[in-house]
């Protein structure tokens, strides 16, 4: 296609699969090359696609020798550093997949190629797509919370840990509290206005996945299925995060924003082993205030728009890139959560609380 925008894949895996899908529903829009450093995965992956306009590469730099438009970055969360490096490096607007890396050094320096290329580098975080997060930003942000001091994010899946290259610490670099927790954190401190975290006092354990009555890869496991953290902001502001992967209780509650003129609370969405954590769509809301000095409970309706909040992820990179808009989901501001996620590996390493370091 003549004029069409030219996207490019790194790493061709699961998430890969629908990040094709949805370049495959934008009109001009071509999937023009993959790679992935297993040989033969990326002629695979084309075929299964069907993308006969594409070519297919190990070497993710040979790739980006091509003229293209923008890239997606689906490998596992070890690589996305280098591979997101290069791309910035070598001209290209970037799509990386979450979390945005595994050390904090990692994000910060993602940032720097960005601002001294000026090319886009945009973290996928479709959660950001449902229109009920517009809603939860909206009430936040209106003051009709009065002063928030304490918020609470996370959840706790019953059991749903992942494996394969999940739970390796080499390449994922940490379990749960950056798998899914990156999510939650996201929401949370975008209605937030992503404030300024100072400290993080944290604990991690990974007593399920360790064990092999629970997980079929128990031996391979090397991260944490469990976490809790709390953060301390700027201007008189807790949050307290929790994440587990698996655990032998039915919830770990409900995201709550208490602000001293009314209470917000989100609950998770869905049912089943896989959910009670805040890492996609949003459950019932409901606003906790007084009213003619009554307690009240005040159901916030949930907008069931349909979307596919995937798809509005890739489109809306895919058009910003078109149409020269800034990053939608900026690197320089998820660096933030990368430093809370860095700050509760240190801490709860350490056993102690730890100062959270921002490098910008
Ligand atoms: N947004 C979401 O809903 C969502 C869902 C699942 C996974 N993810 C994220 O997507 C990323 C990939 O997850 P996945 O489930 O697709 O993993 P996966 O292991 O299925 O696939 C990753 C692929 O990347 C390849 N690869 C590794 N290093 C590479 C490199 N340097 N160059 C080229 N290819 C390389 C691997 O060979 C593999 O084929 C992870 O960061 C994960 O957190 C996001």
């Amino acid at each position: 296609m003549a004029n069409s925008q030219r996207i490019g894949i790194i790493g061709s895996g699961g998430i890969a699969a629908a990040h094709a899908a949805a370049y495959k529903k934008l009109p001009d829009v071509e999937i023009v090359a993959v790679a992935d450093v297993i040989p033969g995965k990326a002629e695979q992956f084309i075929a299964g696609q069907q993308l006969p306009e594409a070519k297919a590469f190990e070497d993710h730099r040979k790739m980006l020798e091509l003229e293209l438009d923008g890239v997606s970055i689906c490998t596992p969360n070890a690589s996305h550093h280098v591979t997101a490096v290069d791309a910035l490096r070598a001209g290209k607007n970037v799509l990386l997949e979450k979390p945005m890396s595994v050390t904090l050094e990692e994000a910060a320096d993602m940032v720097h190629a960005s601002k001294q290329t000026g090319n886009m580098l945009t973290i996928g975080f479709q959660p950001r797509y449902d229109p009920n997060m517009k809603v939860i930003n909206d009430i936040v942000q209106s003051g009709k919370l009065g002063k928030v001091y304490y918020v609470e994010t996370g959840g706790g899946r019953r059991r749903g840990m992942p494996g394969g290259t999940f739970i390796r610490k080499d390449l994922a670099g940490a379990g749960a509290m950056a798998d899914i927790g990156c999510y939650s954190l996201d929401m949370a401190l975008n209605a937030l206005g992503y404030p300024k975290p100072l400290t993080v006092s944290a604990y991690t354990s990974n007593y399920f996945g360790t064990n092999p009555a629970y997980h079929p890869e128990a031996s391979k496991f090397e991260v944490e299925d469990f976490g809790v953290a709390l953060v301390r902001f700027e201007n008189d502001l807790v949050l307290q995060f929790k994440i587990s992967w698996a655990m032998h209780m039915d919830t770990l509650g409900s995201t709550l924003f208490l602000g001293t003129d009314a209470g917000l609370k989100v609950n998770p969405y869905g049912t089943g082993n896989w959910s009670g954590v805040w890492d996609g769509r949003v459950g019932e809301m409901k606003l906790f205030h007084d009213f003619m000095g009554q307690q009240t409970e005040t159901p916030i309706p949930v907008i069931n728009s349909g979307k596919d909040l995937f798809f509005e992820k890739v489109r809306d990179f895919s058009e910003s890139v078109r149409d020269g808009r800034p990053a939608p989901i900026p690197g320089d501001q998820i660096v933030i959560q990368q430093a809370i996620i860095d700050g509760v590996l240190r801490s709860s390493a350490l056993k102690r609380e730890v100062l959270i370091d921002l490098p910008f």
